[in-house]
């Protein structure tokens, strides 16, 4: 089976792993915790950098750090995987969905600006969603595929509101906007270590951080706030540390980053030229910005095609040992958040339904990838649908 994007772990990982064992530091004390938090760091140009125990806790705790409160609104796209989402349902808020940019797939600045300037007020400071009189207290663009947004148009509307860009950039590692390194774009952002994601900890995440008042917050918060030596605790704290066995992983992967981000950007290439001959079919590539991390490849299916075709010519190549798959599904056809204010969603809606992902892992061959895009190409050209 030629898979979707599996890790790989061919490099010191046992050796690391057994260090962990050998030494019975298998919790969350131990050295590796401390290197992969400096690796990660220097890879992404932080100052800071705080490990946790997946991507979706290091959301949690970073809108807890920023003041993401009970009834806040956070401003997300729609198109995004459930977990950004989750994050802020976890600290009792709700998401405002807009929509993305058709050129990245990510978060659209100016409809973000727009929707602040026409539907939002300033009391005291604050920015108050005025249909719903709720409090809007960040605001967080998420890096799809590992595609940075407009950054700088971000920031402005950010500081023009006074408010926290928390940045989901859980597929982004290895990133660049402007040849500016991802960890120096937001206010906090987090990255995911899921075993899907470029480089693996099996599971496990980060927050990023350039300021270090922010940064002690996020570490204190996900080590339960414990203030040695006593048992004493200043606040609700979460236990969402990573652990050495992890951290472990992650030390070895980390040392791999640089020629796994290149491989993913290989592979990108890879099937934008195989693919760009394509006439039979309308299909498009996923969108790529400079600087993208490349995190998944794959197509998009024609106008009038949908979520039917995706699934058929993903069982056909199954049926030919390929794993191909659909998208993600836009949060606001998730049931749980049916109901939370949403802006136009035009650019998701029209787009979701005719993805599909290719194998994309690190270590795929290039024998491998001519056989996938010939699959797809002799399926699209049976017009198997
Ligand atoms: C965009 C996005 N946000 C958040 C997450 C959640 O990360 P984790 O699975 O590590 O909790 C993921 C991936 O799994 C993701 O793709």
């Amino acid at each position: 089976m030629i898979s979707l994007a599996i890790p790989n772990l061919t490099g010191n990982e046992k050796k690391y792993l057994d260090i962990c064992i050998d030494t019975g530091f298998v919790s969350s004390v131990g050295r590796y915790v401390t290197q992969f938090e400096s690796m990660v760091a220097d890879a992404t140009g932080s100052k800071y950098a705080i490990a946790t125990s997946a991507g979706t806790t290091g959301l949690h705790v970073a809108l807890t750090a920023v003041g993401v409160r009970r009834d806040d609104l956070v401003i997300l796209p729609t198109f995004t995987f459930i977990a950004s989402a989750n994050a802020i349902r976890h600290c009792g808020a709700d998401p405002w969905l807009m929509d993305i940019n058709e050129t990245d797939w990510c978060l659209d600045p100016q409809k973000v600006k727009e929707a602040l300037d026409t539907q939002c007020e300033i009391q005291n400071g604050i920015v108050i969603h005025k249909k719903t009189r709720r409090r809007v207290a960040a605001i967080m663009p998420v890096y799809t595929l590992g595609n940075i947004p407009d950054m700088e148009e971000f920031r402005s509307i950010a500081d023009k509101y006074h408010l926290p860009l928390v940045v989901d950039a859980a597929c982004a590692i290895g990133a660049k906007y402007k040849g500016v390194d991802l960890g120096m774009l937001g206010d906090l952002s987090i990255l995911s270590f899921n075993g899907n994601k470029t480089i693996t900890c099996g599971g496990g995440g980060a927050v990023l951080s350039n300021n270090e008042e922010m940064a002690s917050l996020v570490r204190h918060l996900t080590t339960t706030a414990r203030v040695w030596p006593e048992y004493d605790f200043d606040m609700v704290g979460f236990n969402y540390r990573m652990t050495n066995i992890q951290a472990a992983v992650g030390c070895a992967q980390m040392e791999r980053v640089d020629e796994f981000v290149s491989r993913k950007r290989k592979i990108r290439d890879y099937y934008y030229k195989s693919f760009s001959q394509l006439t039979e079919q309308k299909i498009t590539l996923f969108p790529t910005s400079d600087g993208s991390s490349c995190w998944f490849s794959g197509i998009v299916l024609q106008e009038g095609q949908g979520m039917d075709e995706v699934k058929s010519l993903c069982n056909k190549m199954k049926e030919k040992d390929i794993e191909a798959r659909p998208f993600w599904k836009p949060v606001h056809l998730q049931e749980p958040y049916r109901g939370c204010p949403i802006e136009d969603t035009n650019v998701t809606d029209a787009l979701w339904d005719r993805i599909i992902t290719l194998p994309c892992s690190t270590n795929i061959t290039d024998n491998e990838l001519e056989t996938v895009s010939n699959t797809v190409k002799y399926f699209l050209k049976e017009n198997f649908f």
